[in-house]
Protein backbone atom coordinates (compact mmCIF):
# COMPACT_ATOMS: atom_id res chain seq x y z
CA UNK A 1 0.00 0.00 0.00
CA UNK A 2 0.93 3.69 -1.11
CA UNK A 3 2.47 5.49 2.56
CA UNK A 4 4.30 9.09 2.38
CA UNK A 5 6.34 10.25 4.94
CA UNK A 6 6.11 14.13 5.58
CA UNK A 7 7.01 14.26 9.29
CA UNK A 8 9.55 11.72 11.08
CA UNK A 9 6.48 10.67 13.22
CA UNK A 10 4.90 9.12 10.05
CA UNK A 11 8.01 6.60 11.55
CA UNK A 12 7.47 4.65 14.50
CA UNK A 13 10.34 4.07 16.34
CA UNK A 14 10.47 0.19 15.15
CA UNK A 15 10.75 1.64 11.71
CA UNK A 16 13.45 4.26 12.54
CA UNK A 17 15.56 0.84 13.86
CA UNK A 18 14.68 -1.19 10.89
CA UNK A 19 15.73 1.67 8.51
CA UNK A 20 19.30 2.06 10.54
CA UNK A 21 19.71 -1.79 10.12
CA UNK A 22 18.95 -1.31 7.08
CA UNK A 23 21.45 1.46 6.39
CA UNK A 24 24.10 -0.30 8.36
CA UNK A 25 23.91 -3.04 5.94
CA UNK A 26 24.45 -0.89 2.78
CA UNK A 27 27.29 0.69 4.12
CA UNK A 28 28.75 -3.34 4.87
CA UNK A 29 27.73 -4.65 1.79
CA UNK A 30 26.25 -1.57 -0.73
CA UNK A 31 26.97 -4.34 -3.78
CA UNK A 32 24.14 -6.39 -2.35
CA UNK A 33 21.77 -3.37 -3.22
CA UNK A 34 23.06 -2.28 -6.82
CA UNK A 35 19.77 -3.68 -8.16
CA UNK A 36 17.34 -3.02 -5.25
CA UNK A 37 15.40 -0.17 -7.42
CA UNK A 38 16.50 -1.37 -11.11
CA UNK A 39 13.10 -0.22 -13.15
CA UNK A 40 11.89 2.09 -11.20
CA UNK A 41 11.70 5.93 -10.96
CA UNK A 42 12.23 8.45 -8.65
CA UNK A 43 11.22 12.50 -9.21
CA UNK A 44 13.01 14.91 -7.22
CA UNK A 45 10.22 18.07 -6.99
CA UNK A 46 13.16 21.16 -5.30
CA UNK A 47 10.70 24.31 -5.82
CA UNK A 48 13.13 25.36 -3.04
CA UNK A 49 17.56 25.94 -3.61
CA UNK A 50 19.04 22.33 -2.40
CA UNK A 51 22.15 20.98 -2.83
CA UNK A 52 22.41 17.74 -0.44
CA UNK A 53 18.92 16.85 0.37
CA UNK A 54 18.57 16.52 -3.79
CA UNK A 55 21.67 15.11 -4.97
CA UNK A 56 21.50 12.98 -1.92
CA UNK A 57 18.53 11.59 -2.86
CA UNK A 58 19.25 11.41 -6.41
CA UNK A 59 22.68 9.72 -5.43
CA UNK A 60 20.60 7.30 -3.25
CA UNK A 61 18.15 6.08 -6.11
CA UNK A 62 21.07 5.58 -8.72
CA UNK A 63 22.85 3.61 -6.13
CA UNK A 64 19.52 1.50 -5.59
CA UNK A 65 19.56 0.38 -9.70
CA UNK A 66 17.17 3.46 -9.73
CA UNK A 67 16.29 6.25 -12.28
CA UNK A 68 15.43 9.76 -12.05
CA UNK A 69 13.22 12.71 -12.58
CA UNK A 70 13.95 15.97 -11.41
CA UNK A 71 12.55 19.36 -11.08
CA UNK A 72 15.17 21.35 -9.93
CA UNK A 73 13.52 25.42 -9.92
CA UNK A 74 10.24 26.37 -9.44
CA UNK A 75 10.66 29.21 -12.29
CA UNK A 76 11.30 26.63 -14.70
CA UNK A 77 8.37 24.22 -14.18
CA UNK A 78 4.45 24.49 -14.51
CA UNK A 79 4.33 26.15 -10.98
CA UNK A 80 5.26 29.14 -12.05
CA UNK A 81 2.21 29.17 -14.55
CA UNK A 82 0.16 28.53 -11.38
CA UNK A 83 -0.09 24.85 -11.29
CA UNK A 84 -0.92 23.85 -8.14
CA UNK A 85 1.24 21.36 -5.95
CA UNK A 86 -1.99 18.61 -5.93
CA UNK A 87 -2.14 18.87 -9.77
CA UNK A 88 1.89 18.65 -10.60
CA UNK A 89 1.92 15.83 -7.95
CA UNK A 90 -1.06 13.85 -9.99
CA UNK A 91 0.97 15.01 -12.77
CA UNK A 92 4.00 13.20 -11.63
CA UNK A 93 2.41 10.49 -10.45
CA UNK A 94 1.80 9.26 -13.72
CA UNK A 95 5.68 9.26 -14.77
CA UNK A 96 7.42 8.03 -11.37
CA UNK A 97 6.91 5.63 -8.72
CA UNK A 98 7.67 7.98 -5.79
CA UNK A 99 8.77 11.45 -5.17
CA UNK A 100 10.70 13.26 -2.87
CA UNK A 101 9.34 17.10 -2.59
CA UNK A 102 10.82 20.29 -1.05
CA UNK A 103 8.41 23.46 -1.01
CA UNK A 104 8.35 26.62 0.47
CA UNK A 105 5.31 26.20 2.50
CA UNK A 106 4.81 24.26 5.26
CA UNK A 107 1.95 21.87 4.55
CA UNK A 108 3.02 21.39 1.14
CA UNK A 109 4.16 17.80 0.87
CA UNK A 110 0.99 16.80 2.71
CA UNK A 111 -1.25 18.44 0.13
CA UNK A 112 1.50 16.28 -2.36
CA UNK A 113 1.09 13.09 -0.81
CA UNK A 114 -2.84 13.48 -0.71
CA UNK A 115 -2.87 13.72 -4.26
CA UNK A 116 -0.65 11.44 -5.49
CA UNK A 117 -1.02 8.02 -6.20
CA UNK A 118 2.98 7.36 -5.38
CA UNK A 119 4.32 7.27 -2.43
CA UNK A 120 5.91 10.93 -1.07
CA UNK A 121 8.88 11.97 0.56
CA UNK A 122 9.01 15.48 2.16
CA UNK A 123 12.24 16.76 1.61
CA UNK A 124 11.57 19.97 3.55
CA UNK A 125 8.50 21.78 3.73
CA UNK A 126 8.81 25.53 4.73
CA UNK A 127 9.78 26.40 8.54
CA UNK A 128 7.99 22.91 9.36
CA UNK A 129 9.96 19.31 9.34
CA UNK A 130 12.53 17.98 7.12
CA UNK A 131 12.57 14.12 8.27
CA UNK A 132 15.21 12.85 5.99
CA UNK A 133 17.54 15.41 7.69
CA UNK A 134 16.73 13.77 11.00
CA UNK A 135 16.77 9.84 9.55
CA UNK A 136 20.45 11.33 8.43
CA UNK A 137 21.33 13.11 12.03
CA UNK A 138 20.06 9.80 13.75
CA UNK A 139 22.04 7.56 12.17
CA UNK A 140 25.00 10.11 12.88
CA UNK A 141 23.84 10.07 16.79
CA UNK A 142 23.89 6.14 16.70
CA UNK A 143 27.40 5.60 15.04
CA UNK A 144 28.91 8.56 17.32
CA UNK A 145 27.28 8.29 20.41
CA UNK A 146 25.88 4.22 20.21
CA UNK A 147 22.88 5.20 21.63
CA UNK A 148 19.51 7.75 21.89
CA UNK A 149 19.44 7.88 25.02
CA UNK A 150 20.61 9.18 28.54
CA UNK A 151 22.68 12.70 26.26
CA UNK A 152 22.15 16.09 26.42
CA UNK A 153 21.58 17.41 23.44
CA UNK A 154 22.47 21.70 22.58
CA UNK A 155 20.18 23.07 19.93
CA UNK A 156 21.90 26.88 18.84
CA UNK A 157 21.16 28.97 16.40
CA UNK A 158 17.66 29.52 14.26
CA UNK A 159 15.19 27.37 16.55
CA UNK A 160 12.12 29.33 15.45
CA UNK A 161 12.31 28.82 11.51
CA UNK A 162 15.22 25.70 11.68
CA UNK A 163 12.50 23.23 10.39
CA UNK A 164 15.64 20.18 11.26
CA UNK A 165 15.07 21.28 14.79
CA UNK A 166 11.83 20.55 14.67
CA UNK A 167 11.89 17.40 12.99
CA UNK A 168 14.99 16.35 15.46
CA UNK A 169 13.30 17.05 18.67
CA UNK A 170 9.98 15.26 17.81
CA UNK A 171 12.60 12.13 17.11
CA UNK A 172 14.59 12.21 20.30
CA UNK A 173 11.89 13.23 22.30
CA UNK A 174 10.55 9.74 21.55
CA UNK A 175 13.60 7.81 23.71
CA UNK A 176 13.94 7.98 27.55
CA UNK A 177 16.41 10.00 29.89
CA UNK A 178 17.10 12.77 26.90
CA UNK A 179 17.55 16.60 27.93
CA UNK A 180 17.28 19.53 25.22
CA UNK A 181 19.29 22.75 25.94
CA UNK A 182 17.68 25.12 23.48
CA UNK A 183 20.37 28.15 22.63
CA UNK A 184 19.21 30.90 20.63
CA UNK A 185 18.81 34.63 20.15
CA UNK A 186 15.60 36.05 21.84
CA UNK A 187 14.23 36.25 18.76
CA UNK A 188 14.51 33.12 17.33
CA UNK A 189 13.24 30.71 20.12
CA UNK A 190 12.26 27.26 19.86
CA UNK A 191 7.96 27.82 18.76
CA UNK A 192 5.83 27.33 21.11
CA UNK A 193 3.91 24.25 19.69
CA UNK A 194 6.93 22.45 19.86
CA UNK A 195 7.81 23.57 23.53
CA UNK A 196 4.16 23.12 24.31
CA UNK A 197 3.29 19.63 22.25
CA UNK A 198 6.30 18.02 22.37
CA UNK A 199 9.17 18.88 25.40
CA UNK A 200 6.36 19.76 27.94
CA UNK A 201 3.44 17.43 27.34
CA UNK A 202 6.29 14.43 27.88
CA UNK A 203 7.54 16.19 31.23
CA UNK A 204 11.09 16.37 28.90
CA UNK A 205 13.23 18.43 30.69
CA UNK A 206 14.45 21.43 28.68
CA UNK A 207 16.68 24.31 29.65
CA UNK A 208 16.54 28.05 27.06
CA UNK A 209 19.45 30.08 27.17
CA UNK A 210 21.18 32.77 24.75
CA UNK A 211 24.66 31.94 25.86
CA UNK A 212 26.37 29.07 24.13
CA UNK A 213 30.00 28.98 25.72
CA UNK A 214 28.10 28.88 29.18
CA UNK A 215 26.43 25.73 28.00
CA UNK A 216 28.76 23.78 25.87
CA UNK A 217 30.62 21.87 28.43
CA UNK A 218 27.51 19.65 29.43
CA UNK A 219 27.10 18.74 25.91
CA UNK A 220 26.57 15.25 24.45
CA UNK A 221 25.70 16.88 20.84
CA UNK A 222 25.79 19.92 19.92
CA UNK A 223 23.51 20.28 17.16
CA UNK A 224 24.50 23.89 15.12
CA UNK A 225 21.92 25.64 12.81
CA UNK A 226 22.17 28.40 9.96
CA UNK A 227 19.96 31.21 10.63
CA UNK A 228 17.03 30.75 8.18
CA UNK A 229 17.38 34.12 5.86
CA UNK A 230 14.75 32.67 3.46
CA UNK A 231 11.91 32.62 6.39
CA UNK A 232 12.64 36.25 7.57
CA UNK A 233 10.20 39.36 6.79
CA UNK A 234 13.44 41.78 6.87
CA UNK A 235 16.80 41.69 5.84
CA UNK A 236 17.78 44.03 8.68
CA UNK A 237 16.33 41.51 11.26
CA UNK A 238 18.79 38.72 9.72
CA UNK A 239 21.71 41.15 9.35
CA UNK A 240 21.44 41.77 12.92
CA UNK A 241 21.24 37.74 14.29
CA UNK A 242 22.75 36.06 11.49
CA UNK A 243 26.32 36.04 13.40
CA UNK A 244 25.05 35.36 16.59
CA UNK A 245 26.54 32.21 17.42
CA UNK A 246 29.97 31.07 15.88
CA UNK A 247 31.75 27.80 17.10
CA UNK A 248 35.85 27.86 16.98
CA UNK A 249 37.93 25.82 18.22
CA UNK A 250 39.10 28.08 20.94
CA UNK A 251 35.53 27.45 22.42
CA UNK A 252 35.34 23.48 21.63
CA UNK A 253 38.51 23.27 24.21
CA UNK A 254 35.89 23.80 27.05
CA UNK A 255 34.10 20.96 25.42
CA UNK A 256 33.21 17.08 26.57
CA UNK A 257 36.03 15.01 24.67
CA UNK A 258 33.21 12.91 22.56
CA UNK A 259 30.82 15.75 22.10
CA UNK A 260 29.34 15.21 18.17
CA UNK A 261 29.25 18.48 16.92
CA UNK A 262 26.55 18.34 14.01
CA UNK A 263 24.82 20.74 11.43
CA UNK A 264 22.46 19.99 8.89
CA UNK A 265 24.55 22.06 6.37
CA UNK A 266 24.85 24.42 5.23
CA UNK A 267 26.88 26.42 7.41
CA UNK A 268 27.53 29.78 6.81
CA UNK A 269 29.59 31.53 9.56
CA UNK A 270 28.12 29.09 12.38
CA UNK A 271 31.33 26.95 12.86
CA UNK A 272 34.51 28.08 11.94
CA UNK A 273 37.03 26.04 9.17
CA UNK A 274 39.00 25.61 12.08
CA UNK A 275 36.59 22.81 13.94
CA UNK A 276 36.75 20.71 10.82
CA UNK A 277 39.71 18.90 11.20
CA UNK A 278 38.27 18.28 15.21
CA UNK A 279 37.42 14.28 15.57
CA UNK A 280 34.33 15.84 17.34
CA UNK A 281 33.19 17.86 13.94
CA UNK A 282 30.61 15.33 12.70
CA UNK A 283 28.65 17.46 10.05
CA UNK A 284 30.31 15.78 6.70
CA UNK A 285 29.26 12.19 8.28
CA UNK A 286 25.83 13.57 8.59
CA UNK A 287 25.76 13.62 4.62
CA UNK A 288 27.18 10.50 3.65
CA UNK A 289 24.95 8.67 6.39
CA UNK A 290 21.91 10.95 4.53
CA UNK A 291 22.43 9.20 1.89
CA UNK A 292 22.10 5.45 3.46
CA UNK A 293 19.10 6.56 5.03
CA UNK A 294 17.64 8.04 1.82
CA UNK A 295 18.26 4.39 0.40
CA UNK A 296 16.54 2.67 3.48
CA UNK A 297 13.66 4.73 3.10
CA UNK A 298 13.44 4.49 -0.64
CA UNK A 299 13.51 0.69 -0.66
CA UNK A 300 11.03 0.95 2.23
CA UNK A 301 8.07 2.58 0.40
CA UNK A 302 9.03 1.09 -2.84
CA UNK A 303 8.28 -2.20 -1.39
CA UNK A 304 4.96 -1.43 1.01
CA UNK A 305 3.57 0.32 -2.28
CA UNK A 306 4.25 -2.83 -4.28
CA UNK A 307 2.25 -5.04 -1.79
C1 LIG B 1 18.61 22.26 5.88
C2 LIG B 1 17.24 22.61 5.33
O1 LIG B 1 17.07 22.68 4.11
O2 LIG B 1 16.36 22.79 6.15
N1 LIG B 1 19.49 21.84 4.89
C3 LIG B 1 19.50 20.53 4.55
O3 LIG B 1 18.53 20.00 4.04
N2 LIG B 1 20.57 19.81 4.85
C4 LIG B 1 19.17 23.33 6.75
C5 LIG B 1 19.32 24.70 6.19
O4 LIG B 1 18.99 24.97 5.03
O5 LIG B 1 19.80 25.54 6.95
Amino acid sequence: MKRSVIDILDLSTEEIEELIATAQDIIERPAGYARACAGKKLATLFFEPSTRTRLSFEAAMYELGGNVLSVTDAATSSASKGESVADTARTVSCYADIIAMRHPKEGAALVAANAASIPVINAGDGGHCHPTQTMADLLTIRREKGAFSGLTIGLCGDLKFGRTVHSLINAMARYPDNRFVLISPEELKLPSYVKKDVLRERGIPYDQTTDLEAALPRLDVLYMTRVQRERFFNEEDYLRLKDSYILDAAKLRAAKKDLCVMHPLPRVNEIAADVDADPRACYFKQVLNGKYMRMALIMKLLKEAAQ
